[in-house]
């Protein structure tokens, strides 16, 4: 059954939602810093191979499952196996996805509130011309401050809990519809700068330089774990946006295009970033302070440095309130079909991921708990018992009826990739990085 509340109001304004779910913190904070942690080019193949044999085929799944329940995903995955005559246990699955979208928002929204933090601090010039040693210590400062983080963290929640009041089609929907295209303005923006003040050529060379010697069980299991997060995969989050999707849409061409704008982005976030950390003599391995160490001392070295800054952390800002909203929307889903009003519903799961990221702000290591626990577990086996429960549990005439295949080669391609290929990738990297194969 359609609800036409909950619905969205063009195959784009989904596309868009989707977009802005996949592309993030994990776009623009977290890809580029890890593929500086593991050395370039080698972790950026490994992680394309990911999205394209694990990522692609799995999103597809969870749209599919989605739009064939049309409920939050613990009821779709009931609501499909229970047409597919297997245990309705497989909905646990969709309940491992609402809990880790609540825990990946209770570090999430930290990150986002330093952005924030930063759009002011850019924006009123303070780092212009500042040197390393003092931006080095503004963000120790901010990170070491409990009251400023929570400022922070609790204005980025509200904000995330506005938009989800206002419900699907006039919440989600109208925000991605005008958030996304200002996103790709800023980053092309972004780009252009690069391209003229930076050292495009070893931005370029250190992203795609193949050095096998860099490749390790860790690197892979992080790229894989970044493969689900980035888009969003093995939590709900897709699964809950694909099932207020029309069912006339095409899933197959609306998830290449998903898929390519997320990457397109990583990857173009990694050259407007890069290129700026090399002009300035510094090295691209700063970990997480990549983006708000590394990359402010390299803004405060330039012209325009201030205001490409607060252009930079606005696009940072606005990339993750579009996904957050949509690590909320599984269990909001979830809890209005329970009988809760959407508002009520909403409050009550902000101020669950606010506690937690209250939390976070605390300790350190429930922060980095939080982050690895989602990404290199939940997540991925959250992909890996989708594509298992796709592949070899749901009904031939589900899938029919949902995939509506035009070729025959891209349908088996597709349920090969994930009855074989997903699960077995997912398994031996976590087998390996258990060490269970050396
Ligand atoms: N894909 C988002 C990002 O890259 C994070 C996210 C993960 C959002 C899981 C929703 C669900 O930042």
């Amino acid at each position: 059954m359609e609800n036409t509340n909950h619905m969205w109001k063009s195959r784009w304004t989904f596309i868009m939602a989707a977009t802005g779910s996949a592309v993030g913190l994990g776009n623009i904070w977290k890809f580029p810093y890890i593929t500086g942690e593991y050395g370039g080019g080698a972790f950026v193949i490994i992680y394309l191979v990911c999205i394209l044999l694990i990522g692609i085929p799995v999103m597809t799944a969870e749209i599919m499952l989605g739009r064939a329940g049309r409920k939050d995903p613990i009821a779709s995955v009931k609501a499909v196996s229970q047409q597919s005559g297997a245990n309705p246990a497989w909905a646990l699955v969709g309940g491992m996805g609402v809990l880790a979208g609540l825990m990946i928002m209770m570090f999430y929204s930290v990150v986002a509130g330093w952005a924030l933090d930063y759009v002011i601090s850019t924006g009123s010039g303070s780092y212009a011309g500042a040197n390393a040693a003092t931006i080095e210590t503004n963000f120790a400062d901010l990170t070491g401050s409990f009251s400023s983080q929570l400022l922070a963290h609790s204005i980025f929640i509200v904000l995330t809990a506005l938009v989800l009041i206002g419900g699907v089609t006039n919440g989600i929907g109208r925000a991605v519809e005008i958030l996304m295209p200002v996103l790709f303005v800023l980053l092309l923006v972004l780009l252009g700068y690069s391209w003229a003040a930076g050292d495009f050529i070893a931005g370029l060379k250190f992203m795609f330089t193949w050095d096998a010697s860099k490749i390790t069980s860790d690197a892979i299991l992080t790229a894989m774990g970044h493969a689900f997060f980035t888009l969003s995969l093995g939590m709900g989050s897709i699964m809950v946006y694909g099932s207020y999707m029309t069912s006339q849409a095409s899933i197959g061409k609306t998830v290449i295009t998903i898929g390519l704008f997320d990457t397109v982005i990583a990857l173009v976030a990694g050259m407007a970033m890069f290129p700026l950390v090399f002009a300035n003599n510094m090295e691209p391995s700063a970990g997480p302070g990549l983006m708000f160490v590394t990359l402010p001392i390299a803004f405060a070295n330039m012209s325009y440095g201030s205001l490409f800054g607060t252009v930079f952390f606005l696009l940072v800002s606005i990339a993750a309130l579009s996904s957050a909203i949509s690590l909320l929307e599984p269990s909001i889903a979830w809890l209005e079909r329970k009988g809760f009003q959407r508002s009520g519903a909403t409050i009550a799961l902000a101020a669950v991921a606010w506690l937690g990221g209250v939390c976070s702000i605390y300790s350190g290591e429930v922060f980095n708990a939080l982050d690895y626990l989602t990404a290199n577990v939940m997540l991925p086996l959250g992909g890996l018992l989708i594509a298992i429960f796709t592949g070899w549990i749901v009904s031939r005439a589900v899938i029919k009826e949902q995939m509506q295949f035009t070729s025959g080669l891209v349908a088996t391609l597709w349920l090969w990739l994930l009855r074989v290929v997903a699960p077995a990738g997912v398994i031996i990297i976590f087998a390996n990085s258990l060490g269970l194969l050396s």
